[in-house]
């Protein structure tokens, strides 16, 4: 599947398996992934080590803002991994930013405008060669509103909890099965009602409940919208 490069916008919400398709599309089109909501976990886990969330509030926007400044992120393809990683002041994080304490902050995060700016910016300039794959909550809304191809993504909110509950579990994390949906329902309903970039599905975006479905029927669906898309997709971007 080679011809030209577009820019793939996967939105949708919180896990419904978006990076993971995200990254079989990428791999299948041979495009770079890039996980847009690992930028706002690294910004999260930095707020977090400088001490900035205590157990009972959430720190006041000046301080992130100021925080900002300092923040150095970098994601970066490793070769050996086959997989791009992000670095905060060039340690690799990748892990770190998935813990349960990092999702029940992120949200608060991520609401702030000026926090958005700055990943908006880096996310843009990521994408500025176009062959990219990029997941997150406001990709084909606000980061690249002419994106080629837009996918939104969702699934029942028992399949997600159950999706994220087994990969904390994978990964030897600890994990409850309600905090997990109670983390996944706040957070999508924070992300969905924020004023800035809140998560809504495009007007042009192709919607997709993956609930029922297999990650091989998933791949059927998108190399037949690919198709379609790209035979007609020349005045895009
Ligand atoms: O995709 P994720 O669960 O790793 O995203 C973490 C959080 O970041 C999520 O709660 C919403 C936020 N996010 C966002 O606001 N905009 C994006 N483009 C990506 C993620």
């Amino acid at each position: 599947m080679g011809q030209q490069k577009i820019i793939i916008a996967l939105d949708g919400h919180s896990s419904c398996g978006k990076s993971t398709y995200a990254k079989l599309i990428a791999a299948e089109l041979g495009y770079s992934y890039i996980d847009s909501g690992a930028m706002y976990r690294a910004v999260t886990l930095a707020a977090m080590d400088a001490g900035l969330f205590d157990e009972t509030s959430a720190p006041p926007v000046e301080k992130i803002e100021a925080l900002l400044d300092h923040i150095d992120l970098e994601l970066k393809h490793n070769p050996e991994k086959q997989r791009t990683e992000i670095f905060l002041s060039g340690r690799m994080v990748e892990d770190l930013i998935r813990r349960m304490e990092v999702s029940g902050h992120v949200s608060y995060i991520a609401a702030i405008s000026a926090v958005r700016r700055k990943m908006v910016e880096y996310q843009r300039w990521l994408g500025r060669e176009k062959g990219v794959v990029m997941d997150g909550r406001d990709i084909g809304t606000v980061v690249f509103p002419d994106a080629a191809l837009k996918i939104f993504l969702t699934a029942s909110l028992e399949v997600r909890t159950g999706r994220r509950y087994k990969e904390l579990i994978e990964k030897g994390m600890a994990a409850d099965f309600s905090e997990v949906q109670k983390n996944l329902e706040k957070r999508d309903h924070i992300d969905s009602n924020r004023d800035d970039s809140p998560l809504k599905k495009a007007d042009d975006a192709i919607l997709l409940d993956n609930s029922e479905m297999t990650l091989e029927q998933q791949m059927i669906w998108f190399k037949d919208l690919y198709q379609r898309i790209i035979s007609g997709a020349d005045d895009k971007d």
